[in-house]
């Protein structure tokens, strides 16, 4: 694998970042995940707003130009691994390499910049079954908004997902549902789809605001209000959103069954059209 770090491109063997880099030693920096499919990228202007937002957030010195040749960077990547199908590709933004300290480095202290692209097999299989999902508390900082490569409470909340037996664990914070360790998520509840709205506490998930612009095509009013986790068990759909998954129903929570136990028709209506828009964007290049 060919990947992109601080201006060249190297083997991946060959790509190494030194052990005072401050991603190492503090996870002092930001990342986000495209898609690739088809050669090309989805939605990868918003993802490169989001990434500029994150760095400007975090004060990291990085240009927008630098931000915006990673579009190009990406497409090469994609290209020289020869990821003609289904591809994630990977950003890291760190704040640099420099003697440990708290406080920011010196002034010029580049930061680095790494990018990759690996093939991925997408979770249809489960997409048709429906996934399992867990409630954990949400033990995670107040800028859940910054996609920082902080993910301890996510690592944490993944595994204990994978040791029940489960896909995914979804935030509990105050009694209310806020989003998946790696997704955001949306619940039926009285006949309203819901998903908490963008707050400092949960990530402004590309996948969630799709879903809210091809929901409002489809005419399916989805409301940005919280939903109380005492409420589950009257939740009668429930899917969860992102990158990698798109939409995944949720047929199962903490071990109970989600409405009928199978993937909820609105679910599956909204899954059609995310697909179909996700296929246009790969097809027409
Ligand atoms: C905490 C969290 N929420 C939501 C998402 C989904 O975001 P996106 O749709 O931009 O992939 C992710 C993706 O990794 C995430 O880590």
């Amino acid at each position: 694998m060919r990947v992109y770090l601080n201006g060249r491109y190297v083997d991946s063997e060959q790509a190494t970042v030194s052990v005072t880099d401050r991603g190492f030693l503090f996870g002092d920096g930001i990342y986000d995940v495209v898609r690739g499919a088809g050669g090309e990228l989805i939605e990868v202007d918003r993802h490169l707003r989001r990434l500029a937002r994150g760095v400007r957030e975090l004060r990291i010195t990085l240009d927008d130009g630098r931000i915006e040749e990673l579009r190009h960077i990406s497409r090469t990547l994609l290209r020289e691994n020869h990821l003609d199908g289904d591809a994630l590709v990977y950003w890291q933004v760190t704040r640099g390499t420099a003697p440990r300290t708290h406080q920011f480095p010196p002034a010029g202290t580049p930061p680095t910049v790494l990018a990759s692209a690996s093939p991925v097999a997408l979770p249809h299989a489960l997409r048709t079954r429906g996934a399992s999902v867990i409630t954990v508390p949400d033990v995670r900082w107040a800028r859940c908004d910054i996609k920082s490569v902080n993910l301890l409470p996510n690592i944490m909340a993944k595994q204990e997902a994978v040791d029940a037996g489960s896909d995914e664990a979804v935030f509990v914070r105050e009694g209310v549902i806020m989003e998946g360790a790696s997704s955001a998520a949306f619940l039926q509840l009285d006949g309203e789809l819901r998903t908490h709205p963008l707050t400092t506490h949960i990530l402004p998930s590309i996948s969630r605001e799709l879903v809210m612009e091809i929901a409002a095509e489809l005419n399916l009013p989805v409301r940005e209000f919280p939903v109380l986790a005492r409420d589950l068990p009257r939740v009668t759909e429930m899917f969860i959103a992102s990158t990698y998954n798109d939409i995944m129903p949720v047929v199962r929570i903490d071990g109970r069954a989600i409405g009928t136990g199978r993937p909820g028709p609105v679910t599956q209506q909204l899954y059609a059209a995310f697909a179909e828009r996700i296929g246009a964007v790969a097809g027409a290049h």
